[in-house]
Order: C-alpha cells, then sequence, then structure tokens
C-alpha cells in the first residue's frame, strides 16, 4: 500500500490523503517513484467538483498531472534504467483511435475520447508510485534536477508556441512584440520563451507585489499593470493565460492588425458578460486576426519543453517555484494566493531535504 491524494470527481471537497494499491502493472513496465508533483487551476477545480473523471468502474481519482519521479524499475529495452529522472506525460490516445491520436498528436484529438492522468479516466501521478508505459515517460537531464517539475506546464507552452508559429506563416512572418496576460506559471513560460525568440515581451498582471514583477523584468521583458488596450496595440502574439472572460474577450478587441491570439486559460463556463461581437467579429476579418485555443501537449512538445528549461537561467526557473510542502501537509498546496506561483507537493523524503539548485 501506499499514499496518494485522491478525489472524488463531482463531489466538492472531497480531496483526502489515502492508502491505496501499488500500481498495476497493467499501467506500464516502468516503474517510477514519484519525487514532487506540481498543482494547478486545473487540481483545484477537480476538487471543487467542477472537472475531472474517475477512471472507469470507480469514484475515485487520484490527482495529479505534472509529475516528477526516478526511475525504479524498467525493462532493458525501453531506454530507461533506475534513478533516470522521469516526467509521466499526461494525456493517452483515444481508443479508436482518431487519426490525430494514430499518429501521436493526441493533443488534438478528435473525438474527445483521449484520457488524461489524474484529470479525465486515469489515475494521477499524486500516489508514491507509479507506473508507465516507456512511450509516456519523458527522460530528463538530470542537471536540470527538481526544476524538471516544471517540464508539463512548459510542455503546454512550447505546444501554444508551435502553433503560434504556425499560424504565423500564413503569410510574412515577422513578429516583434508579444503581449502575455496572467504572470502565473503558463504567462511566465510564455514570457520565458518569447524572449528566448528574441522578442520583445510584456507581461500583464493585477498583483504589484510578490516575485511576479522582478521574473518579468529579470527576463528583461515589461510588467504592465493596467490598461490592456495599450498593451496590446502592437502586439504581434497575444497569449492570454488568465482564463478570465473580460480579458479574453478584451484581448480579442484590441489585438493589431494580423494579431494572433492563443487561449490557454480555461474559462469558467457558466461566466456570462455582456461583449460588442458585432465589433470582436468586424475586427477580426478586416484585421486578418486569428483567435485559437490551445491546450496539452504531445512528445514532441515535452522535448521541446526540455530545451527551453535547459537553455533557461536556473536561478530564475526555480525562483517560479514559491512554495514546496511536504505529503503530509498536502492540503496546504490547494490553496492558492494571488501572488504565488507554483506550489509543488514533495512525495518522497529526498525531493523535501533536496535543494532547488540543480545540480551543476
Ligand atoms: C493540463 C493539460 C490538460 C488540461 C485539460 C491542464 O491543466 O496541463 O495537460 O490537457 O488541463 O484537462
Amino acid at each position: 500500500m501506499m499514499r496518494a491524494i485522491i478525489v472524488t470527481p463531482g463531489v466538492e471537497d472531497s480531496v483526502r490523503l489515502d492508502e491505496v494499491g501499488e500500481p498495476d502493472p497493467a499501467e506500464g513496465s516502468v516503474l517510477v517513484e514519484t519525487l514532487m508533483i506540481g498543482v494547478c487551476g486545473t487540481d483545484r477545480e477537480i476538487i471543487a467538483g467542477e472537472h475531472g473523471q474517475p477512471p472507469p468502474g470507480t469514484d475515485d481519482l487520484v490527482l495529479g498531472h505534472e509529475s516528477l519521479g526516478s526511475v525504479l524499475e524498467a525493462p532493458r529495452d525501453s531506454g530507461l534504467t533506475a534513478g533516470d529522472l522521469v516526467v509521466g506525460i499526461v494525456r493517452r490516445p483515444d481508443p479508436e483511435p482518431c487519426v490525430n491520436c494514430a499518429v501521436g498528436e493526441w493533443d488534438m484529438c478528435r473525438n474527445g475520447r483521449y484520457t488524461e492522468h489524474g484529470i479525465k479516466g486515469l489515475d494521477g501521478y499524486a500516489r508514491e508510485r507509479f507506473r508507465l508505459d516507456p512511450g509516456y515517460a519523458v527522460r530528463v537531464d538530470p542537471a536540470l534536477g527538481d526544476l524538471a517539475v516544471l517540464l508539463e506546464p512548459a510542455s503546454i507552452v512550447a505546444k501554444a508556441w508551435e502553433h503560434i508559429e504556425r499560424i504565423g506563416k500564413r503569410a510574412h512572418w515577422e513578429p516583434r512584440r508579444v503581449l502575455v496576460t496572467g504572470a502565473g506559471p503558463i504567462g511566465l513560460l510564455a514570457a520565458l520563451m518569447g524572449r528566448q525568440r528574441g522578442l520583445e515581451v510584456a507581461a500583464l498582471d493585477r498583483v504589484v507585489d510578490g516575485p511576479k514583477p522582478r521574473l518579468v523584468t529579470d527576463l528583461d521583458a515589461t510588467y504592465h499593470v493596467g490598461d490592456i488596450e495599450a498593451a496590446c496595440a502592437d502586439a504581434d502574439v497575444v497569449i492570454e493565460a488568465t482564463g478570465a472572460a473580460e480579458l479574453v474577450f478584451e484581448v480579442m478587441r484590441s489585438s493589431a492588425r494580423n494579431g494572433i491570439v492563443c487561449l490557454t486559460g480555461v474559462t469558467s463556463p457558466g461566466r456570462r458578460i455582456e461583449v460588442a461581437a458585432g465589433l470582436i467579429a468586424h475586427q477580426i476579418v478586416l484585421e486578418n486576426d486569428v483567435v485559437f485555443g490551445s491546450v496539452n501537449a504531445n512528445r514532441r512538445h515535452y522535448e521541446q519543453a526540455a530545451h527551453v528549461l535547459a537553455a533557461a537561467d536556473p536561478d530564475w526557473l526555480g525562483r517560479l517555484i514559491t512554495r514546496r510542502v511536504p505529503l503530509e501537509r498536502w492540503r496546504d498546496a490547494y490553496e492558492s494566493t494571488p501572488t504565488g506561483i507554483k506550489t509543488v507537493i514533495a512525495l518522497a523524503a529526498s525531493a523535501e531535504s533536496r535543494s532547488w539548485q540543480p545540480p551543476r
């Protein structure tokens, strides 16, 4: 038996720490010891009973989709050996599989029957051990150390950037400025990737205290609090990472000519606001604007994200992790604060005591 963070999807505040059985060998040939898991807004929505689906035949779901683990056992031909640091891919293809899942693009699944660890139909990684098929284990450079827990959120952003660039190439593409709305983990990683591409970056957020402003300015980017219209005016790309309905429509309305607006935040479906729909549609057409949504990531994006993290300043990445809690205090990890960025839960005792500095 081992400890796991479990929730009954659809039942508000059913989250608890409980004992579960060892991972079923049918889950994969690679046995992994969980070092830590990252917490994100999706976990909080599942805890609030608004999202999430248990595996078939049960009511409960093990939480956790942002993982970092150490291989305990792996078959000889898997390319993995004991002690390797690995991150588990979140999504699995639908059973059919659809044309996209069939070619490994499960992030673009057509029929919606995909599954996701810790979110939809598959137990997550917030348990002391899990199993993976080698094809869904991404080995990370040990030099990255604990910072590799940022690989999953970075993969989401790597996908968004890949698609932005593909859309940009519909015509002559020479972007200069990018605006990121929301300086949480996704927004900050989007800003980092914008700077890595040599673009001017502005990040907009509500908060003025805490580490966010410095993290942005340390990228040689501009931290904006306030006027969205001005911030959008000459942005070739807007990456919207708050999911706040007002902001989503505000950036759609204010985007520049030929602007690409990428929505990455999951907006609460219950939110109703009044918008100038005619004006927005009018502008989208007359300005060749593109507004698109981006979710999840396939293996290629995890690999792109590994390069992004390897090329970043490790001290800067370490400052994204604003809270680390041991498994015993797991409940604290799910409280969100406006100035906090990424909270991680350390499952293995070794992960609790390790320093944030990656080994050099
Ligand atoms: C995860 C994605 C997932 C999405 C929708 C996000 O929090 O990072 O991998 O596809 O939620 O369930």
